[in-house]
């Protein structure tokens, strides 16, 4: 079923109906669309989440029921225009009031009356401004449904901006993925977390903005990346609020995690006395015994790039532990590790610990780095790195955050950033797409290893296959493509395929193994994108594959199931598939 817009959804309230009752308020709705399930409500007054225990319902005639009471295997059911009174008790808004229906015909639900106007923060408080941003967004996220560039199967908010994964955890049965994301622009500023929940990474489901700058608060200018961890039982995310940058925390009374407390502090208020940092920040937190780690991103004036390391009991008082490791800027040996590093992921994989590392030099972000090695007393002592972990050109994938999954598998999602204009964002509404889920292993070469998940086979339909002595050209229609390009035996001339549009005659993408460089050559130069060359040394008993996910204007090739090469490309029209070279081509059409 399509969201239903905000707009649509506040007529269930009844206006003039908020009102203060006993030591809180309440207010009526009433459902004039279809009868309707409801699973849980959740109500929050100026962003501050009611407790559950503090909410009642009632229908004319009937007795109060509580909210906390209201659950799958007890649904409330509210009947058409029948007025429903709600009472909260807790402080009365004076700006905004939320209301969150878990519904089981229509999923969630949510949707703020504003109370009184004002623009505090970035999503504004005044009414006809807040009423217009939201039909904005609508058709944003409606143009984006019709776009031909914008991906279907990779996840991507339903308009607007997006950049890291954060805070990616499984909890309770789902997946839940959160990320940065403009929600008022398809442009990078005002940055907040948005959320969404999958049972199996390929399908997701949007929830409500999880935090949101408070213009009060340590993270008025935006709430930056960070983790999620469960803590006591308790869902709580770590992130940096900025500016300056600090370290915050929110907890999750709601077990779906669609409301988020913000601890009132911050946690870490300052970069460590003495020490001339360059970034502070995305905190990556895990637990080793009964005490918790962080890491955080950061570099040392004329030095490099640097993780420092942190220590806590509780998530709330944290120790500065020293520097983890530390990059040397001057360094160009095997590659550049820049002047601060952004996202440190750290974690144990099989015997090693992993560090990823996304590199910034004074431009910006460059590209996204791995070292393995092993963490005693305190310190990373690397064994092997640094080296890409996804050879894309230009960053195209960045920021990555891993998690383990219910299976125990790391898992290991990036951000895919625009290679086209940020005019050409502007007009499309939307920026950016996350990657598709990959796990991580450690080779036997010692390298990390990232294959697609598994389970994308599943959504592989209408099989085809081409090879040179039947056909050479097959035009493949605008949904997910899966492609398996097999070299039954090492070329000794450039192979592999090419896709070309039927909108323009110049436009092509070449993805091929260059034998004379001994590269694999990803070119969308020819189509909007970038040129991306990764050195491979195939082992001439071993058959070479390419494993492709086209989808929107994302590509994804993932040489010999293990090294990707993440690309995006702006062709319009129907492609055709070509090959090059003595392959064999199999193409699935994948049904999302
Ligand atoms: C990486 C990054 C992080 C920061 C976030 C802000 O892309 O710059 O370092 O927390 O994005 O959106």
């Amino acid at each position: 079923m399509p969201a239903i817009p905000e707009f649509v959804l506040r007529k269930l309230f009844v206006p003039g109906s908020l009102a203060p009752c006993g030591s809180g308020f309440k207010f009526e709705m009433n459902n004039t669309f279809a009868p309707v399930t409801l699973l849980g409500l959740g109500i929050s007054a100026d962003e501050k989440s009611a407790d559950v225990q503090s909410i009642t319902l009632s229908l004319p005639g009937h007795e109060a029921v509580p909210a906390a009471a209201i659950h799958e295997q007890q649904p409330f059911s509210l009947p058409v225009n029948v007025i429903v009174s709600v009472q909260v008790l807790a402080s009365e808004p004076k700006n905004k009031l939320t209301i969150q229906a878990l519904t089981r015909e229509a999923g969630l639900l949510q949707f703020s009356i504003p109370v009184k106007s004002g623009a505090k923060t970035g999503l504004s408080r005044n009414p006809v401004k807040e009423f217009s941003q939201q039909l904005t967004n609508y058709f944003r996220a409606q143009r984006a449904r019709r776009d031909p560039q914008h991906p279907r199967l990779h996840f991507t908010p339903p308009a607007n901006w997006m950049n890291d994964p954060n805070g990616l955890i499984f909890w309770q049965g789902n997946v839940h993925l959160f990320y940065q994301t403009n929600p008022l622009e398809p442009a990078w500023g005002n940055i907040h977390w948005g959320h969404a929940v999958s049972k199996d990474m390929l399908h997701w489901r949007h929830l409500p903005l999880a935090l949101s700058p408070d213009p009060n608060g340590a993270d008025a200018g935006g709430c930056f990346s960070g983790c999620a961890v469960i803590h006591e039982g308790i869902p709580t995310l770590l992130y940096t609020g900025v500016y300056p940058e600090v370290q915050c925390l929110a907890m999750s009374p709601s077990p779906n995690l669609v409301r988020w407390q913000k601890h009132p502090q911050p946690v870490i208020p300052a970069p460590p006395p003495g020490l001339s940092v360059e970034g502070f920040r995305d905190p990556c937190v895990w637990k080793e015994g009964r005490e918790w780690l962080m890491t955080l991103g950061s570099g040392i004036k004329d030095v490099g790039g640097a993780v420092l390391l942190y220590r806590s009991q509780d998530l709330r008082s944290w120790s500065y532990a020293g520097i983890l490791f530390q990059g040397d800027a001057l360094s160009h040996h095997p590659l550049w590790t820049g002047t601060m590093w952004e996202c440190p992921s750290f974690f144990p994989l099989e015997d090693k610990w992993v560090l990823i590392l996304s590199v910034c030099g004074p431009e910006g972000g460059l590209y996204t780095i791995y070292y393995t090695g092993q963490f005693t007393t305190d310190r990373f002592i690397p064994d092997n790195g640094p080296h890409l972990l996804d050879t894309g050109a230009g960053g195209c994938y960045y920021a990555p955050q891993t998690f383990l999954d219910e299976k125990g598998r790391r898992i290991i999602f990036g951000w895919l950033r625009e290679a086209r204009s940020a005019a050409d964002q502007a007009r499309a509404g939307w920026s950016g797409a996350m990657s598709l889920p990959r796990v991580l292993t450690l080779g036997n070469d010692g390298r990390v290893h990232l294959a697609p998940l598994e389970a994308l086979s599943t959504l592989r339909q209408e099989h085809e296959r081409l090879n040179l002595s039947n056909l050479k050209s097959r035009p493949i229609r605008d949904v997910p493509l899966e492609l398996l390009v097999t070299f039954p035996r090492p070329p000794e001339t450039w192979s592999g395929i090419t896709l070309t549009s039927d909108a323009s005659s110049g436009e092509r993408i070449k993805i091929g193994f260059d034998p004379d460089r001994s590269l694999v050559v990803t070119d969308c130069t020819q189509a909007g994108g970038l040129l991306s060359e990764t050195p491979i040394s195939p082992d001439p008993d071993q058959t070479l594959t390419f494993h492709i996910f086209i989808d929107g204007s994302t590509l994804e090739v993932y040489i010999q199931d293990r090294l990707p090469v993440s690309a995006r490309f702006y062709l319009t029209g129907k492609l055709q598939v070509h090959c090059a070279g003595p392959v064999l081509v199999d193409i699935w059409k994948l049904i999302i």
